[in-house]
């Protein structure tokens, strides 16, 4: 499957960046099953722990319109090396995405494809929540 169009929504997506306060902008495209793209970016607050990155706001938006299977999510930011979603973000992937292609950009533009998985081996997934010992 060619990412382009999904890499370059991503790219731009990182241009709404609100990242008053880090300066770090990212930008996040999510291709649903039907080849819908849901774009995000990361939204700073005041308070810092309220921020939202990029990758959740576009999870959220998909999943506040009602779209639940997922193919790919595109994630861009300045850096030389290839954006690193963050702990939560692998965790929201896992959880509301499955093991889906992660599609990693740098700040030339250049790509590098992962699965979910990958990112985050050994997940805690639903499927936890029924093996509690109940003795
Ligand atoms: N950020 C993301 O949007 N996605 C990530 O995967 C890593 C971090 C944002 C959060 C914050 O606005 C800024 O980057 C610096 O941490």
């Amino acid at each position: 499957m060619d990412y382009k169009l999904l890499v370059q929504k991503a790219i731009e997506a990182k241009q709404n960046a609100y990242a008053p306060y880090s300066n770090f902008r990212v930008g996040a495209a999510l291709l649903t099953e039907d080849d819908q793209i849901i774009t995000g970016c990361n939204v700073e607050i005041s308070s810092y722990s309220l921020t939202i990155c990029a990758e959740r706001n576009a999870i959220f938006k998909a999943y506040s319109d009602g779209i639940r299977k997922f193919k790919a999510i595109a994630v861009a930011a300045d850096t030389i090396d290839y954006i690193s979603p963050c702990g939560a973000c692998r965790q929201v992937i896992s959880d509301l995405c499955g093991d889906i292609d992660v599609i990693l950009i740098n700040g030339n533009n250049e790509t590098k494809i992962l699965r979910t998985q990958q990112l985050l081996p050994f997940a805690f997934t639903d499927k936890e929540l029924n093996k509690k010992d109940l003795s």
